[in-house]
C-alpha cells in the first residue's frame, strides 16, 4: 500500500548528525537503495505521485539520477542529466547557487529540451530549494514546460517549498 510505502522509506533513510559539517543532520538514502523493496517503493510512489503526459525527466547530480531514470522509463518519457561542473562535453547554460552546506553550479546541455517540452523534475530531498530553484532557471531559459517538481523527501523548515512558490513551481510533490 502507499501508506507502507511510506513507512518503509522514512524508516530506511538514516539520520547522520553534523555531516558533513557540523550542525548539519544529512539525509542518508543509501539503506533504502540498499534494500530492494525500499527502492520500489520509492520509484513506485514517485512515478504516483507524477503526472502521466510528461516528454523529460530532469534529475540532478548525483542522487537525483538515481530516481530519475527509473521513473523516466516508468513514464515513457526520455531523461536529460544536470550536471556539477566539467561533465557535460557540449554546449551548457550553468546556475551558481548557494547550498544548506557550501555553493554549488549546476549544468545542462543547451540543446537538451526542445522549447515546449513537458518536463518534471526530480530529485531525492529537498532542502533549502536551492537545486530545484537553479534547475527551474536552467530549464526555463530553454524553454521547458515544468509540469511538475517530484522529490522523496522534504525536510520542513528549511523554506524549501517556499524557494519552489517563489521560482512559480506550484506544482510539487514530496513523498514523505
Ligand atoms: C543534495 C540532495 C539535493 C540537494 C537538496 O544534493 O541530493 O539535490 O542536496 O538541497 P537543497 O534543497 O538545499 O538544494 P548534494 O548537493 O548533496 O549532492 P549529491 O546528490 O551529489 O549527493
Amino acid at each position: 500500500s502507499t501508506t507502507g510505502n511510506r513507512g518503509l522509506i522514512a524508516e530506511l533513510i538514516r539520520d547522520v548528525p553534523d555531516f558533513p559539517k557540523p550542525g548539519i543532520v544529512f539525509k542518508d538514502i543509501t539503506p533504502l537503495l540498499a534494500r530492494p523493496s525500499g527502492l520500489a517503493a520509492a520509484v513506485t510512489e514517485l512515478v504516483a505521485d507524477s503526472p502521466r503526459d510528461i516528454d523529460l525527466v530532469v534529475g540532478m547530480e548525483a542522487r537525483g539520477f538515481i530516481f530519475g531514470a527509473p521513473i523516466a522509463l516508468a513514464l515513457g518519457a526520455g531523461f536529460v542529466p544536470v550536471r556539477k561542473p566539467g561533465k557535460l562535453p557540449g554546449e551548457t547554460v550553468s546556475e551558481t547557487f548557494a547550498l544548506e552546506y557550501g555553493s554549488e553550479t549546476l549544468s545542462v546541455h543547451a540543446d537538451a529540451i526542445a522549447p515546449g517540452s513537458r518536463v518534471l523534475i526530480v530529485d531525492d530531498i529537498l532542502a533549502t530549494g536551492g537545486t530545484i530553484a537553479a534547475t527551474a532557471k536552467l530549464l526555463n531559459s530553454l524553454g521547458a514546460d515544468l509540469v511538475h517538481v517530484a522529490v522523496l523527501l522534504e525536510i520542513a523548515g528549511l523554506g524549501g517549498r517556499e524557494r519552489l512558490a517563489e521560482q512559480g513551481l506550484a506544482d510539487f510533490s514530496a513523498v514523505i
